[in-house]
């Protein structure tokens, strides 16, 4: 599949089916993370994943956003490793960035396998940087929820097509 075909066949998947994830799949995935581009090559971003009955529960007992998922993949930060252009006088900091490039990578590699995904930021990340122990260097970015589709309610929600026109999107200046 190209990668146009690709980006079209991808959507957030909210329901998901009673199936595991297979090992070498999720091992694909992270690989497609891992070897994601970051500012400087710093490589701020750590994911820990969450796949057993225990921490997919506990999530779900803070965050509806792991919805039904059989893994939840939480993409972090070490605060103290972002990239910052302060010698530009510029005080951005590269955590965000780095993390969703990072996500885009593993969210687009699980669609090519097959796999739905949800990429979710809709809770509050100090609640479960606090419940899972995180070190406060250590910041909680997004999930990425990754499993096969429920057959029946796992399909697109009716706003996945509605997109801006190109020449709202792009223009040349
Ligand atoms: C940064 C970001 C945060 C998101 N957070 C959530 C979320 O918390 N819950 C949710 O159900 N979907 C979330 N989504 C999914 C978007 O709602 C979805 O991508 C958008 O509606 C377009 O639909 P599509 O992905 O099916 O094309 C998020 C997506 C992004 C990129």
């Amino acid at each position: 599949m190209s990668f146009i075909e690709l980006a079209k066949n991808r959507y957030s998947c909210r329901a998901f089916a009673d199936k595991a994830v297979e090992p070498e799949k999720l091992e694909t995935v992270l690989e497609a993370g891992r070897l994601s581009p970051t500012a400087v090559n710093g490589q701020p971003v750590t994911v820990k994943i969450l796949k057993s009955q225990e921490s997919l529960a506990k999530l779900r007992s803070i965050s509806r956003m792991a919805y039904n998922a059989p893994v939840v993949i939480m993409v972090c930060y070490d605060e103290n490793k972002v990239y910052s252009p302060v010698t530009y006088h510029d005080d951005f900091k590269s955590g965000i960035m780095d993390s969703s490039i990072v996500t885009t990578s593993m969210m687009m590699q699980a669609t090519d396998l097959g796999l739905a995904t949800l990429w979710a930021r809709g809770f509050n990340a100090a609640e479960i940087e606090k419940a899972f122990n995180f070190p406060a260097n250590i910041k909680l970015a997004c999930f990425l929820d990754v499993g096969y589709a429920d057959s029946e309610n796992g399909g697109p929600s009716p706003r996945h097509p509605v997109r801006k026109p190109m020449e709202e999107f792009a223009s040349e200046i």
